[in-house]
């Protein structure tokens, strides 16, 4: 049990809430392990309607922990984060989050795998894989582009850019901007109102709306081999280091 992600339920909502504001909701193992089980007990509880997902503080979250990913990197298709990516995947129930703050690397990548994604006006979106020496993940490489076409997934990727919200809106990352003052609420009562509506319909309607999962899944694995490769190289070690020790890397 960790209390860095808070589980709830809420009516017929399972709330998610990252609980570790003094590191921008960086995510652990053990905070993986936690959202992966939600998911799981999400599915397999017909009295769960909708997932919310949220971040306490002021970041959605700044993605994996890069201490992590130095000391104790998930390289086993076992790991806790790809039991996390492959829960979003199997996930029957629509996904509601407020990004509520920054969202980096799988922050953002998790997203194109949630339904209804909306942002507080002050939100900012970036997916760094290359400027950490790393790819992208969560079949990021198949859904950005698909998501935001050709040209912006590049940006994104290549320059590790942070888009804006109402960048994010144009390009359709999300489907609304609220105010911050209003967001966890207001999507909230979103995730309350979809829970409300005929389960069948809602479930046959996200299953119509995401039905290639094995191509998914197959860019997940191809992704994960080169991952796991960089992971283990001089690259991002510097890459980490350099985070760490607050300072530019140096690729040589
Ligand atoms: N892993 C581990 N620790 C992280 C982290 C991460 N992904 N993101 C932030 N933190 C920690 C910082 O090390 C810092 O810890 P400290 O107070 O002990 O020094 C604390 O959270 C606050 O971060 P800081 O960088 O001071 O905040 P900021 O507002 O200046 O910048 C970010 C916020 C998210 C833009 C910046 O922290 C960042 O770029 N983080 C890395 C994001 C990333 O690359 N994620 C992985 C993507 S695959």
């Amino acid at each position: 049990m960790t209390d860095l992600i808070l589980t709830e339920i809420d009516g017929r909502v399972l709330k998610l809430t990252f609980n570790r504001p003094d590191k921008k909701n960086a995510i652990t193992h053990e905070m993986y392990t936690a959202l992966a089980d939600g998911l799981q007990r999400a599915r397999e509880d017909d009295d769960i309607r909708t997932v919310y997902i949220t971040g306490n503080g002021d970041s959605f979250t700044a993605g994996n922990d890069l201490a992590d990913f130095r000391d104790n990197p998930p390289l086993g298709g076992e790991a806790p984060v790809n039991r996390f990516l492959g829960e979003l995947v199997k996930a029957t129930k629509p996904i509601v989050v407020a990004v509520n703050g920054i969202a980096v690397g799988v922050g953002l990548t998790m997203l194109l795998h949630s339904d209804v994604v909306i942002a507080g006006e002050s939100a900012v979106l970036s997916a760094p894989f290359v400027d950490l020496a790393l790819v992208p993940e969560a079949a990021s490489s198949l859904l950005l582009p698909r998501v935001v076409g050709a040209a912006n997934a590049a940006d994104i990727f290549f320059t590790g850019r942070r888009v804006t919200a109402n960048e994010a809106l144009t390009m359709g990352l999300v489907s609304r901007v609220m105010p911050d003052a209003d967001l966890k609420e207001g999507v909230l009562e979103i995730a309350h109102s979809v829970a409300a509506k005929a389960p069948q319909a809602v479930k046959l309607t996200k299953a119509l709306m995401r039905k290639d999962k094995d191509v998914i899944a197959a860019r997940m694995q191809e992704e994960g081999g080169h991952f796991n490769t960089q992971l283990q190289s001089a690259e991002v070690l510097e890459a980490i280091t350099a985070f760490m020790q607050k300072r530019a890397p140096n690729f040589g």
